[in-house]
Order: structure tokens, then C-alpha cells, then sequence
């Protein structure tokens, strides 16, 4: 199977990492005590993070009312489009759902909701080196790439919200289609989960939700320790490094039993695929919307579609999803 990448660490204790040189936490309860620490600040490649704390709430606060004014404009035709888009897709050969589906819809999905400049090629290019940094925050010229990439895309955007709007941008048109690709791949290895999906329509909140718990892309966050934390059993001392693994503990048996399972009668919406806490994700809703609309799209034409070969990933130790699916009706 290839739903459960096997370097998604199994919870437990509190560990120290000499490679990382980070403590790492697995558990939900250390994970998401971890993210509600105000002494562990956010020491990621997200803008919002690295603001001191009041102009961080300021900045949390006029980005919550911009994701919101996108969610009340959002356009009518975007369902339509999802569905279309799937619909087009030949049956007479196998199709890969990443560059052929979940790709250029969450591009749409950018371009409509965010209306950016006209050169869209040289956007989703800059996007794509933010990303590549975001999901490998451990390399170094990956990060210096992307700081010149977000400036220029920046440029694209005016106001006080040009960061927000990058954000948004790189978190619509990249990590959009690396959620739907490892939530499509986990229904395309459980054919009975998606045949239910797609006899009953009413449960897409619920399945984007487990989705999000079992197959979300953001499988780990870094902190730095402002003041000695005592946490997971173990005291992380002041200047520490932390790496929270969202995705094992998305995965914890204690907090959803059978994790490896998708159950969409389980009420996973405690799970920690948006972060928790004082940098919770912004854009949760909007990613919720959209990929309900492509999800739809996806379980009308594919739901009893048949992987062809094995999976490969894109992304790094951060964020990870399938480079491909193919897969053959
Ligand atoms: C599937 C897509 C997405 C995933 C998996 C995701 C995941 C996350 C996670 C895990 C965090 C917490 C980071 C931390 O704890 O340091 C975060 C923060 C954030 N996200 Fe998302 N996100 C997604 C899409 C979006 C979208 C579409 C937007 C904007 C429209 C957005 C805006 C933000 C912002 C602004 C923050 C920083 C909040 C802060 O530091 O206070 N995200 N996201």
C-alpha cells in the first residue's frame, strides 16, 4: 500500500535528534501541547511566524478577515469547474490526476480568488521554489532561493497584505494540490471508502476532515525555545530546537484508534493538519471549499480508478505528497 509513507514516525516519547539537533515530538498530546506553548515561537519559512508578537496578532487578524472575504466572494462557478475539469479527462488512457487534475484546478482556484498579475507561468515558478523550501526547511539554498522568490511575487500584489497574499497564493497553488493528491491517493487505496463517498454525497465535510487527519501534506513544524519548556516528559532548555510531527500525531492511536484507517464517521476535526494554537492555519476554510469542489469532481469519474505503478514524492522532511498518480479507468 502506499498510503502511509513508512517515514512517518510512529508516536512516543519526547526524543532528541542529533541530525535535526531538535527535540522531536510525535504524540498528539505533546504536539499540540507544543503548539499552544507561547514559548515556543515559530521559527518556520511562513512570513506570519516571524513577527514579533503584536505585529503578528495585527497580521493574523487583517489576514483572518482577507481568507474570510475570499470565502464570501467566492465564485459560483468554481464547483462547476472542479467537475468539469475531471469530466474532460480521456477514459481511453491512463490519466495522472497531479498535473492533469489537482494541479491546474488549484492553480485556477489561485487565479480566481486572487486575481494575480498576468505572467501566471513566472508566478507558479516563483511559487513552486517557496514551496520547495517550505517543505525542506533544512536547506539552506533552497531558502535563500526562496527569499528572492517571495519578493518578486510580492511585487505582484499591493497593499499592506502583498505577505498574506503570497502566502496564499503559494499555499493555494502548491500545498492545495499535495493535500488533494495524498487525500485521492488514500480514497484510490480504499475503493470501499470512496464508493460510499460517492453514494453519498452529504458526507464530503466529513471526509475532507479525516482526510485532512490522515493524508494532510504538513507533516512537521520547527520551534525554538524563548525560556526553558518542560514538555513531553523532558525539559527543552532556552535556544532549543523542537520539531513538532504533525503527521505522526495526526496518527496516534490514543487519540484516533486504528489511525491508519479512514473512518469518516470518527469526528476527526481535533486533528492537527492546520497546526493548533497562535499560528493556526488562515486558510483553512478556503482549503476545506476547495478541496471539497475538486474531491467531488475526483469521486464522480475516479472513484474506482486503478493506480498504475508505484507512488513517488515530491517535497521534503516538512511537507510531502505524490509527484504522480497515474491511474487507469
Ligand atoms: C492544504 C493546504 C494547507 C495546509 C496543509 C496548511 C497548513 C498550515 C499549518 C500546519 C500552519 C501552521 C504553521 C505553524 O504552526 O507554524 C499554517 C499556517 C498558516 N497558513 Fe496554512 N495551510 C494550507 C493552506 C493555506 C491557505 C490556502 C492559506 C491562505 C489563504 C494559508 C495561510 C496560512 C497562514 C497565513 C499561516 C500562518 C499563521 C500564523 O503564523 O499565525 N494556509 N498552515
Amino acid at each position: 500500500m502506499n498510503t502511509h509513507p513508512s517515514d512517518i514516525p510512529v508516536p512516543g516519547p519526547a526524543r532528541f535528534d542529533d541530525e535535526l539537533e531538535a527535540w522531536v515530538l510525535t504524540s498528539y498530546a505533546d504536539v499540540r501541547a507544543a503548539l499552544r506553548e507561547p514559548r515556543l515561537t515559530a521559527s518556520g519559512a511562513r512570513g506570519g511566524g516571524d513577527l514579533d508578537r503584536a505585529g503578528h496578532l495585527e497580521f493574523r487578524a487583517a489576514a483572518a478577515a482577507a481568507a474570510a472575504g475570499m470565502l464570501d466572494g467566492w465564485p459560483a462557478g468554481l464547483e462547476p469547474a472542479a467537475r468539469d475539469m475531471a469530466r474532460a479527462l480521456p477514459a481511453e488512457r491512463p490519466v495522472d490526476l497531479v498535473s492533469e487534475l489537482a494541479g491546474p484546478w488549484s492553480a485556477e482556484v489561485a487565479k480566481r480568488l486572487l486575481c494575480p498579475g498576468s505572467d501566471m507561468a513566472r508566478m507558479a515558478t516563483l511559487a513552486g521554489e517557496v514551496f520547495a523550501a517550505a517543505a525542506e526547511p533544512g536547506d539552506e539554498a533552497l531558502q535563500a532561493r526562496a527569499a528572492q522568490a517571495t519578493l518578486e511575487l510580492a511585487r505582484a500584489f499591493s497593499g499592506e497584505l502583498a505577505a498574506f497574499h503570497v502566502q496564499a497564493f503559494v499555499a493555494l497553488s502548491e500545498t492545495l494540490p499535495c493535500f488533494l493528491a495524498n487525500a485521492w491517493l488514500a480514497l484510490l487505496n480504499d475503493p470501499a471508502s470512496a464508493a460510499m463517498l460517492r453514494a453519498e454525497p452529504g458526507l464530503m465535510a466529513a471526509a475532507i476532515e479525516e482526510l485532512l487527519r490522515h493524508s494532510g501534506p504538513a507533516r512537521a513544524q520547527f520551534r525554538r525555545a524563548t525560556g526553558e519548556v518542560a514538555l513531553g516528559g523532558v525539559t527543552i532548555a532556552q535556544g532549543g530546537r523542537v520539531a513538532l510531527m504533525l503527521a505522526a500525531a495526526n496518527r496516534d492511536p490514543e487519540q484516533f484508534p486504528e489511525p491508519d484507517r479512514l473512518d469518516f464517521g470518527r469526528g476527526a476535526a481535533r486533528h492537527l493538519a492546520f497546526g493548533d494554537g497562535p499560528h493556526a492555519c488562515i486558510g483553512g476554510a478556503l482549503v476545506r471549499a476547495a478541496a471539497a469542489a475538486a474531491t467531488a469532481g475526483f469521486i464522480e469519474c475516479f472513484a474506482g480508478a486503478h493506480l498504475q505503478g508505484p507512488v513517488e514524492w515530491r517535497g521534503g522532511f516538512a511537507i510531502r505528497a505524490p509527484a504522480s498518480l497515474l491511474v487507469s479507468r
